[in-house]
């Protein structure tokens, strides 16, 4: 799509426009430059392979889910709709994208119950900003009947729209009250940005027991902002932010007492960035953008499906590759890290080389 077409967009589909413009199938370079040590016996078969996860207190049969898109808008209600589908046929999990919209404007609310409708016992996560109080979080659980609740974070992002928020002082406070009030699971995710430890953190002394990091390598929002503001932005920020790679390093270095469960996102595009991240600590990986492409560019919804199963089978290969029946397994195995990723560790204080000396221990 051109960008004069953009902006004759709703926002919401200006952010699907502008994601599909900018995506690339090639994983980012921390995911290239992490290695795993090859080993020449996996003595496993891939019939041996369980992929089952838990997060939030929620078995999943797979270790990856739909990250939080879309909604708003009729052609974003035909985007969930497709979701819906491909999570009740394959079992995915799904987050919506922020039902905000919803919530101030009840004529747009099918575009994300849709999501529901389509996938009537499949788990699915509703989203909002952290701006957002303990009413509205309950309102969006109820929207959707959804299984558990994230809180997005993404402060580079307002900055960076004209219209955006410019007061984030309470996102703490909001954040705490809501996962003391409500009665499903939360889960705190960045939109692309990345979290430190500090972050991690910060969020785990309110109650947060879940965390998605949401790196940079895959949609950059700063990016997709400065396009919609169409000049007079931040392009000095585009690429803000922590890659996933480094914010998985960064919240596994926080003591194992206390640090919430961790969900990778941001750039993964395919089985090997799935299980480098669950091999760095995730519990759970998410995707957005890979699967849109899926769903905008192909409508065709066989081959989405396919595209799931397929990634559900690669993993299951992958993890026999790497001698890994479970994902508390792949833990075990010894990584290399990137060039790039070392010298943030050693700025850091965290120390690289165990993650390359793990599998001795277990032999
Ligand atoms: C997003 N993302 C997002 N996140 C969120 O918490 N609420 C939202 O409403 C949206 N909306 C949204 C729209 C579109 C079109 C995309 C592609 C993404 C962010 C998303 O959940 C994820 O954190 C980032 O996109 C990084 O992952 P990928 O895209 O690199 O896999």
């Amino acid at each position: 799509m051109f960008e004069k077409e953009v902006v004759s967009l709703n926002r919401k589909d200006q952010h699907v426009a502008l994601a599909n413009q900018q995506f690339s199938m090639e994983s980012a370079k921390d995911f290239v430059q992490t290695r795993f040590v090859h080993q020449s016996l996996p003595e496993l078969q891939v019939g041996d392979v369980c992929l089952q996860t838990s997060v939030a207190g929620l078995t999943m049969e797979m270790p990856f889910f739909i990250n939080a898109m879309t909604g708003g808008s009729e052609r974003t209600k035909l985007i969930n709709q497709l979701l819906g589908i491909i999570g009740h046929l394959t079992k995915v999990p799904i987050a919506s994208g922020s039902v905000s919209a919803a919530l101030k404007d009840p004529s747009v609310a099918d575009s994300f119950r849709i999501l529901r409708g389509e996938n009537p016992h499949g788990i699915i996560f509703a989203n909002l900003g952290a701006h957002h109080d303990l009413e509205n979080a309950k309102r969006a659980v109820d929207l959707l009947e959804a299984d558990g609740l994230q809180l997005h974070l993404n402060a580079p992002q307002e900055l960076v729209m004209r219209e955006g928020d410019r007061d984030f002082s309470m996102w703490l406070k909001n954040i705490e009250a809501i996962v003391r009030g409500i009665e499903v699971p939360v889960i705190v995710k960045e939109v692309g940005f990345g979290m430190s430890r500090e972050t991690v953190a910060r969020l785990a002394s309110v109650g947060v027991k879940t965390v998605d990091i949401s790196g940079t390598g895959g949609t950059d929002f700063v990016l997709i902002e400065n396009i919609r503001r169409g000049g007079d932005g931040y392009p000095l920020l585009n690429g803000w932010g922590q890659s996933t790679v480094i914010s998985l390093v960064e919240a596994m270095s926080l003591p194992a007492e206390g640090r919430p469960e961790i969900i990778a996102s941001g750039g993964i595009k395919n089985e090997l960035d799935i299980i480098k991240s669950l091999a760095l600590g995730a519990e759970l990986v998410g995707i957005s953008n890979r699967i849109l492409q899926l769903v905008q560019n192909n409508q065709n919804i066989d081959r989405a499906i396919y595209e799931v199963r397929r990634l559900e089978e690669r993993v299951a290969e992958m993890m026999v590759l790497v001698g890994a029946k479970n994902i508390a397994e792949l833990r075990q195995k010894d990584l290399i890290l990137g060039p790039d990723v070392q010298a943030w560790c050693t700025a850091r204080e965290i120390d690289w080389k165990q993650y390359a000396n793990r599998s001795m221990k277990y032999l």
